[in-house]
């Protein structure tokens, strides 16, 4: 199977140019009110010219309150609507398919973003790093808003002429605190053992369905396990993907770092993750791979595997134009982000580049 072949989600039929995916990354780059800025709309623009034949966009917040990131660009309210569709106009100029992640940081705020003194989340449980406050439990009305927000920026992707939404589900923000038992300790329906931990990120996704209806793409995004004690495992995960598969969505997207990894929690365990969810969903719904992919052979793996998509993150920070390079079968392709003008040359807004450039091992950067 090839990377450039077309694929067609199984519920809104739309048809996918190549199995190639601009992975979603957050920018922070966007106005102090949530718009999209110039800088972030070239970023997406030239990804989709550069053959990625589906792009998603950063994190984009469904509720302010839920704003995790500083210049984060939001999907709260209908004062984003021309914000949002500077984006899918631009990513759909070049013929690519343009997907909305939608978000809400909950606990993983940035104190610097937030109007109240704490953030929220399923329970008061500060996450295990640094930099992080305690959030305060959000009430069930609260619970029952956000699942009404995400309904809603979907259909206002939907009006602002995007194809489809991606449920931000995973790397430790809100939907992953209330499936997980480090971050959800409630003992009302929304908390409790496995059952009633599934529940948010079920009705959640049943929700933004019901609300788009099925002409539209919806995708889920999940990890497959949390490091802490008590957090997510493997097992529960498997449960997860196995509830996901029976809510109508066009594909599950698991966040690995590494696609080939094995299990963090069991070191002695060698399998990779994606092959055993792979197994669980049979043929379900498709999964978008991604995770420290940077050449054709480590793309093509997880299609070998039985993954349907791939989705490239830094690598196509630094080289914009990875598919159409790789499908002209040229050798000339970038290695690392330039040290210096790298924005210029790579067409990044600059507080991403900047952020990237401060924070050493996070993005491959070319030596001078
Ligand atoms: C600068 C940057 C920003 C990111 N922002 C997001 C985001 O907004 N949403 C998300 O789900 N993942 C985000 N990620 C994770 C990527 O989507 C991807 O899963 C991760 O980088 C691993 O893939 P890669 O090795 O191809 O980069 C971000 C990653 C980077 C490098």
């Amino acid at each position: 199977m090839s990377l450039f072949e077309p694929y067609t989600l199984p519920v809104s039929g739309v048809t996918l140019p190549n199995r190639l995916v601009l992975a979603p990354m957050t920018t922070y780059s966007g106005t102090p009110e949530g718009q999209i800025s110039p800088g972030e709309v070239a970023l997406l623009q030239r990804r989709a010219a550069g053959g990625f034949g589906t792009v998603i966009t950063a994190a984009c917040y469904v509720d302010r309150d839920g704003q995790a990131f500083i210049n984060q660009w939001g999907c709260d309210n209908d004062d984003k609507l021309d914000s949002l569709r500077k984006a899918a106009s631009a990513i759909k100029a070049e013929g690519a398919i343009a997907i909305l992640q939608i978000h809400d940081g909950g606990r993983m705020a940035d104190p610097k973003v937030l109007r109240e003194p704490a953030p929220r989340s399923a329970s008061a449980i500060a996450a295990e790093r640094q930099g992080y406050l305690e959030p305060r439990a959000m009430t069930a009305a609260e619970v029952e808003k956000s699942i009404a927000d995400f309904a809603a920026a979907a259909k206002r992707a939907a009006v602002a002429g995007f194809d489809g939404v991606e449920i931000h589900g995973a790397n430790t923000y809100l939907i992953q605190q209330f499936f997980s038992p480090h971050s959800n300790r409630r003992d009302d329906e929304w908390g409790g053992d496995l059952e009633r931990r599934l529940r948010y990120p079920i009705t959640l996704a049943k929700a933004v369905r019901a609300a788009v209806g099925d002409q539209f793409i919806v995708g889920y995004r999940f990890s497959p396990e949390e490091i802490e004690n008590p957090g997510i495992t493997f097992d529960d995960t498997l449960v997860l993907v196995d509830r996901l598969a029976d809510c109508r969505l066009d594909y599950l997207h698991i966040s690995l770092g590494n696609y080939a990894a094995g299990s963090m929690r069991d070191p002695q365990s060698t399998q990779r993750l994606s092959t055993l969810v792979i197994e669980k969903l049979a043929g379900r719904v498709p999964l978008m791979a991604v995770g420290g992919i940077e050449t054709v052979e480590q793309a093509e793996l997880p299609l070998q595997d039985g993954a349907e998509l791939v989705a490239l993150g830094r690598v196509a920070l630094w080289e914009p134009d990875w598919p159409n390079k790789v499908k002209a079968g040229r050798t000339d392709l970038r290695q690392a982000l330039p040290a210096k003008d790298g924005d210029i040359i790579c067409t990044l807004p600059r507080p991403l580049y900047e952020s990237i450039i401060q924070r050493a091992g996070w993005v491959k950067i070319a030596a001078e």
